[in-house]
């Protein structure tokens, strides 16, 4: 055995040095190491490797995933690409990443190799998320938007309309509560990801420009001490106090969030479109058929209501050792089979114009009609080699406010005080 593994690693040898520079690749066998979602719940990831390897079946990609927790993806990458660590080759980046790891020399820029003339068939916002500093730096294979998910008939027990404004959905998650407990029910008006990690930041921004206000307005100036943030963050403190979010939402991920809204015992949710695929799984959901989704309610000082822009595109460690093998995969998984795929399947925004008129995306996710008014309203956030420490400073002064640590007005004073802090 252990023979047999040494001829093999000679033979790789041979071929890396015969076919070194460019070629080398596509003979292969190589060996690609995409650091990658957990997988989803029908292998979605999996089955595009399997079809990938019909095409190019000298190319094997091992698929290691990442932690559920944006953040702790965000820093395992750091800690392992600033090491020097070479065995990630490329590997699942937020929209927010693109000045963190470009910035830092991390990655490639993909100006040749993801030309302007194939950037086209994606949505400009999501090429803008994968631009920085003039150059290209991911291929978007998701695009991302925050929605209002309600359960259709708890309103339509109570007569009541989807609500469009914060006192609104504030109104109607207190009566039906209070009846459901009248009732003896176990019941909760809203929960979202709010404990301190990025999706706090994303129900965050989403508060704040909903109802006028911003974090960096468009001159660049810090604004997050506003008045009509103020305003937002208190009626969301006020919905804390009335108990209408889950106790423990303030240690919530996303995950934590739909399961309350899964088990049946809340009215709405804030979550991420790939929250529907999940809440048609009978294996972990009460809720197959019950959920309609909607746009994100507007504050009283708003015009409408706005989604943080989120999504996902590939990066390609400059340590890898097989770009070009790599750049084969990341093609593949940004391709229009491997988005609709996953539309299918997991309620993936697909960040492909394409696939928003593809007559099986949209019986499969209905509420794709209202998406495309969603994601031209959503707001993107922080543009910054710094986003990760704004984003901190954001998630802990939200939490202060919400917890009660501090008063609303401390907390957004002291999150300016401390963004001024940070070298834009
Ligand atoms: C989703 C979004 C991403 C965001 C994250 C927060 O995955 O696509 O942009 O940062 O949620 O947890």
């Amino acid at each position: 055995m252990r023979k047999r593994i040494i001829v093999f690693v000679m033979i790789t040898m041979i071929f890396a040095v015969v076919f070194a520079g460019g070629a080398r690749e596509e003979k292969g066998p190589v060996e690609l190491n995409w650091y990658a979602h957990q997988s989803t719940f029908n292998n979605t990831q999996e089955q595009i490797i399997a079809e990938f390897n019909k095409e190019y079946p000298n190319i094997q990609v091992n698929l290691i995933e990442l932690p559920e927790n944006t953040t702790d993806k965000l820093q395992a990458l750091l800690i392992a690409l600033r090491s020097g660590d070479n065995s990630i080759d490329f590997f699942n980046a937020d929209v927010t990443w693109t000045p963190v790891f470009a910035a830092s020399g991390l990655i490639e820029n993909l100006d040749e190799k993801f030309p302007a003339s194939e950037q086209k068939a994606f949505l400009p916002s999501t090429i803008d998320a994968a631009t920085y500093d003039g150059h290209v730096w991911g291929i978007p294979f998701r695009t991302d938007a925050g929605v209002l998910y309600y359960r259709k008939d708890l309103l339509s027990k109570y007569n009541k309309p989807v609500p469009t404004t914060w006192e609104e959905l504030k109104d109607t998650a207190l009566e039906i509560v209070t009846a459901e407990k009248a009732a003896g029910n176990e019941m909760y008006g809203l929960a979202g990801s709010m404990k301190q990690y990025e999706g706090l930041t994303c129900n965050a921004v989403e508060w704040f420009y909903s109802n006028g206000g911003s974090v960096i307005d468009e001159k660049g100036n810090i604004n997050i001490n506003s008045p009509n943030n103020v305003e937002i963050l208190s009626l969301i403190r006020e919905m804390v106090e009335l108990e209408l979010f889950p106790s423990g939402v303030l240690s919530y991920g996303s995950g934590d969030a739909r399961a309350s809204m899964f088990q049946g015992n809340q009215v709405f949710l804030r979550a991420w479109p790939k929250a529907y695929a999940l809440s048609m799984n009978p294996d972990n959901s009460s809720v197959v058929d019950l959920l309609g989704v909607a746009e994100l309610p507007k504050g009283p000082n708003g015009t409408r209501g706005h989604s943080t822009l989120g999504g996902w595109q590939l990066f390609l460690s400059k340590n890898s050792t097989n770009k070009e093998a790599s750049l084969k995969f990341m093609k593949f998984y940004s391709s229009e089979y491997a988005m609709r795929l996953h539309a299918i399947n997991d309620s993936y925004l697909p960040a492909r114009r394409s696939l928003y008129s593809d007559s099986e995306v949209l019986a499969a996710n209905p509420f794709f009609g209202m998406i495309e008014d969603v994601l031209t309203n959503a707001v993107p956030r922080p543009k910054s080699p710094f986003y990760a420490e704004i984003s901190a400073i954001i998630q802990v002064e939200v939490q202060n406010a919400l917890n009660g640590n501090k008063t609303v007005e401390q907390a957004l004073a002291d999150a300016q005080t401390e963004m001024e802090k940070i070298d834009k």
